[in-house]
């Protein structure tokens, strides 16, 4: 199957999935799931933004790190410019948080609603250059139906 239709197929399931009387942590958890299991990444994630920081959401891949402040690492970048973040190389991106030692390159996307960020979607994967503006395009519309 090629990408777009993996992408827009996923797009309709989360569509069908996202329950609007559910919190977020439980879609979330579907949603992560879902992409997990069909893109098949070592890594897939949500950080929340609690306060000031990044907290460690649902997720499916090894142990991460718990809180990410504002600004920092991918994550905390996505969250401060709420742009989507693709790194072909994380040992070249300065401030980057080496959750696991396996991961190579990897994708963060801004949860925006009401113009804030209330989130971040991460994954990683453990080849290097995975991710371009084509799966960036694809999962910023699918993190919007949350
Ligand atoms: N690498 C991320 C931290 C989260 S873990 O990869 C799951 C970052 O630099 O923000």
């Amino acid at each position: 199957m090629n990408r777009d239709k993996i992408y827009l197929d996923l797009y309709t399931q989360v569509g069908a999935l996202v329950d609007p009387n559910a919190d977020d942590v439980a879609n979330m958890a579907n949603v992560v799931q879902l992409l997990a299991t069909t893109l098949g990444h070592h890594w897939t994630g949500f950080y929340r933004v609690v306060k000031k920081e990044l907290h460690l959401g649902p997720f499916a891949g090894p142990l991460a790190c718990t809180r990410i402040a504002y600004g920092k690492g991918v994550c905390g970048k996505a969250w401060d410019t709420q742009h989507t973040q693709v790194v072909a190389n994380v040992h070249k991106f300065e401030g980057h948080i080496a959750c696991s030692s396996s991961t190579q390159s990897e994708i963060v996307v801004p949860c925006i609603r009401n113009g804030k960020v209330f989130a971040v979607l991460d994954i990683d994967s453990d080849a290097l250059d995975t991710f371009d503006d084509i799966d960036a395009r694809y999962l910023e519309d699918i993190v919007s139906l949350l």
